[in-house]
């Protein structure tokens, strides 16, 4: 079957589509509901299947003869440790775990927060919930403790599972007394947290509440994959809104199951043996979809790697790694390239190993600017494929397509085609189609996916008001773009107020609340500026009260202090330009789609509703001395 054959049949009768790929998995009870419709009017996938995502990714795989193989290959040039854990001992893990959580009152629909390094034991950890039934929800380590008491609040979990410390290049950075401060923040208490204590640094444990990670597991039952019905929860995975409250993504099992065995298979081209490499963390949906569940269930031996592109130890890290573990293929945001491009131009270093291991690459998480994109291409000699998704969609949105005997090549600028089931729209902002070539709001026509998510936790009333409410029939991705007349896809950007640090993914609004509590502060606007090596880098405009008395220099220091307290380091928060006013419109609103043009350097047209044209070449005047912007007459007036 054609890749345009395949995207028609998955589009002209998606439940057939999607049965004959679930097929491929090995249930406890085969699905007879395909897509169903959710109280909340959503859609779900495989409702009444029964399966086990641990039992996929590990008791298949030693079924099928890959007990031996290596499942998690653990690299850390941060501690100087590798380990290989093939797939038996990984069952051994994780049975143990998950029996040791039984223990101690952990069932099915519980929820545990994982906030860990990336060590081996955090993925033992959501494999060991995920064949209790439990539902995890890891939060990235560059989350502040306010960040994290949010969580604890909304998922409200049984266990926080931890470590003593995370370790970023040479830094040590101390995990426990932040999950202490965020439990000491939160409204609901967890029962227990379980540490894993690191030589490195040991974490002090508070007796009433405190179990050491190896410890607790002493003595405990290995559990057995419990049976899990396809629309259970297997995690939530917090991302950024446009508000200070992040969205509690709820992935099912099901669909979810499905997609990744599909993916793996179609979008990376990934065989079981082959050895993967999705260079992210487990905090973000990457780490979920395709470093822990998705190579594992397709029997690959995937890089579990902590340490960074660059400075562990020098810029030829990534190369290292390729050539050590004969990486088959790999995953990453541009922006680790850049960083490695900017230590090492010439590539020196990657000639310093064998690659050829190599197949492609795949991108992905914000734009894959071309010069990087030329330097990869030249520097690695294989394909360098930008694909697109989000952690909503759990698994690729567009990417050339493998697998079929005509996959779509790559074209310069684009994140290409959509996969099969995603009937991917471009409309205006009343709903209507776009022409070719011009841009508006991406969206996805409904139904969506297996995979895709259909809800927030504990509100599925927000699922709806933030994605299918602005377009009905309609999920809207908040990304802007076009498609070319052979309908590949161009992501131009957030049409909303989530700007993309270094590929992680940032709520601008949460950055507002925490500079508008500064007692000088009378209003404030975060927005996201283009940076060379992390792609955008947020930036307050901040008005001050009439009778402030503070510096400029001390207000900005201040500031950072907070937001890095408050969101966290991960937010790179470093700047604040005092500002006279904000462009707002006559009801008062402040003129956000403005701002983010002149952000990004791009022409915009003045606003019909703004209340007082004169303020936005003030703002753009500001941002230029800053050295943000490179000129002041953008607007086309
Ligand atoms: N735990 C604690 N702190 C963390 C952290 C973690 N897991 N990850 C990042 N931080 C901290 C960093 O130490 C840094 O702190 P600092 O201000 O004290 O220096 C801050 O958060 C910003 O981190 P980052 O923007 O990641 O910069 P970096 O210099 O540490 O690393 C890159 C730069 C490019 C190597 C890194 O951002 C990267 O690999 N990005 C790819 C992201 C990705 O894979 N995203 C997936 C989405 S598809
Ligand atoms: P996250 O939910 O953290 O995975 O972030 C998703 C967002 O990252 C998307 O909505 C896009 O804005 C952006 N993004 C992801 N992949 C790409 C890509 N290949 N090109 C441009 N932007 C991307």
């Amino acid at each position: 079957m054609s890749y345009e054959q395949a995207y028609q049949a998955s589009l002209s009768d998606p439940e057939s589509y999607w049965a004959e790929q679930a097929r491929a998995l090995s249930w406890f009870k085969a699905p007879e509901q395909l897509l169903g419709k959710t109280d909340h009017g959503t859609y779900n996938w495989f409702s009444d299947g029964e399966l086990n995502i641990s039992y996929l990714a590990l008791d298949v795989q030693i079924a099928e003869g890959r007990g031996d193989q290596v499942a998690l290959y653990y690299d850390s040039p941060v501690t100087q440790t590798k380990a290989a854990i093939t797939y038996t001992a990984l069952l051994q893990q994780v049975e143990l775990f998950a029996g040791a959580m039984q223990r101690l009152g952990v069932t099915q629909g519980d929820r545990v927060v994982i906030y860990m390094p990336m060590i081996p034991e955090a993925a033992v950890a959501m494999l060991a919930c995920a064949r209790i039934g439990a539902v995890h929800s890891v939060v990235f380590g560059g989350f502040a403790a306010n960040e994290l008491a949010i969580r604890i609040d909304d998922a409200e979990p049984k266990l926080i599972l931890t470590a003593s410390c995370g370790i970023e290049f040479d830094k040590t950075l101390a995990y426990k007394p932040l999950v202490d401060k965020a439990i000491e923040l939160a409204a609901h208490k967890p029962a227990y947290t379980i540490v894993c204590q690191r030589p490195r640094l040991q974490a002090e444990l508070n007796p009433s509440r405190d179990l050491d990670w190896y410890e607790f597991q002493e003595g405990a039952q290995p559990a057995a994959a419990v049976p899990v019905k396809g629309s259970d929860p297997l995690y939530i995975l917090y991302t950024s809104g446009t508000t200070g409250q992040p969205k509690g993504i709820v992935r099912d099992t099901g669909g979810y199951a499905v997609a990744l065995k599909y993916a793996l298979q179609h979008v990376y081209g990934m065989q079981a043996g082959d050895v993967w490499w999705g260079a992210s963390d487990i905090g973000w949906v990457v780490g979920h979809s395709f470093i822990v569940y998705g190579p594992l269930m397709g029997g690959c031996s995937s890089i579990f790697y902590e340490g960074k592109p660059v400075r562990t130890p020098d810029a030829g890290a990534f190369w290292r790694l390729i050539s050590e573990y004969r990486v088959n293929s790999m995953f990453c945001a541009p922006t680790a390239y850049r960083a490695v491009r900017k230590e090492d131009p010439q590539g020196d270093l990657a000639k310093q190993y064998d690659l050829s291991s190599l197949r492609w690459i795949f991108v992905a998480g914000e734009k894959l600017d071309s010069s990087t994109y030329q330097w990869l291409s030249e520097l690695l000699s294989v394909p360098v494929l930008d694909h697109w998704w989000q952690t909503e969609s759990g698994w690729p949105m567009t990417a050339p397509i493998m697998g079929w005997p005509d996959p779509s090549p790559a074209r310069s600028g684009s994140t290409n085609k959509a996969i099969p089931g995603y009937d991917i729209r471009v409309l205006d902002g009343e709903g209507h189609e776009m022409p070719a070539n011009e841009a508006g709001n991406i969206c996805i026509k409904l139904p969506l996916p297996p995979g895709f998510a259909w809800s927030i936790w504990n509100n599925a009333e927000r699922f709806k008001q933030a994605y299918l409410t602005s377009f009905p029939g309609y999920y809207h991705t908040g990304d802007g773009g076009y498609k070319d007349d052979d309908d590949y896809i161009y992501i131009t950007g957030r049409t909303d107020d989530v700007i993309n640090v270094s590929g992680h993914r940032l709520s601008t609004g949460e950055m507002e609340e925490v500079v508008s509590a500064h007692p000088q502060v009378a209003e404030c606007a975060v927005i996201g500026v283009t940076d060379a090596l992390k792609g955008q880098l947020p930036v307050a405009l901040v008005v001050l009260k009439a009778d402030a008395d503070i510096s400029d220099a001390e207000l900005e220091a201040q500031l950072v202090h907070q937001v890095r307290e408050q969101v966290g380091a991960v937010a790179c928060f470093h700047r604040a330009i005092v500002v006279a006013r904000l462009p707002k419109t006559r009801s008062g609103k402040i003129l956000r789609a403005v701002l983010r043009k002149i952000a990004a350097n791009e022409h915009y047209a003045m606003p019909s509703t703004i209340d007082d044209a004169s303020i936005l070449p003030e703002v753009e005047q500001a941002l230029a001395a800053a050295g943000f912007i490179e000129t002041t007459v953008n607007n086309d007036e």
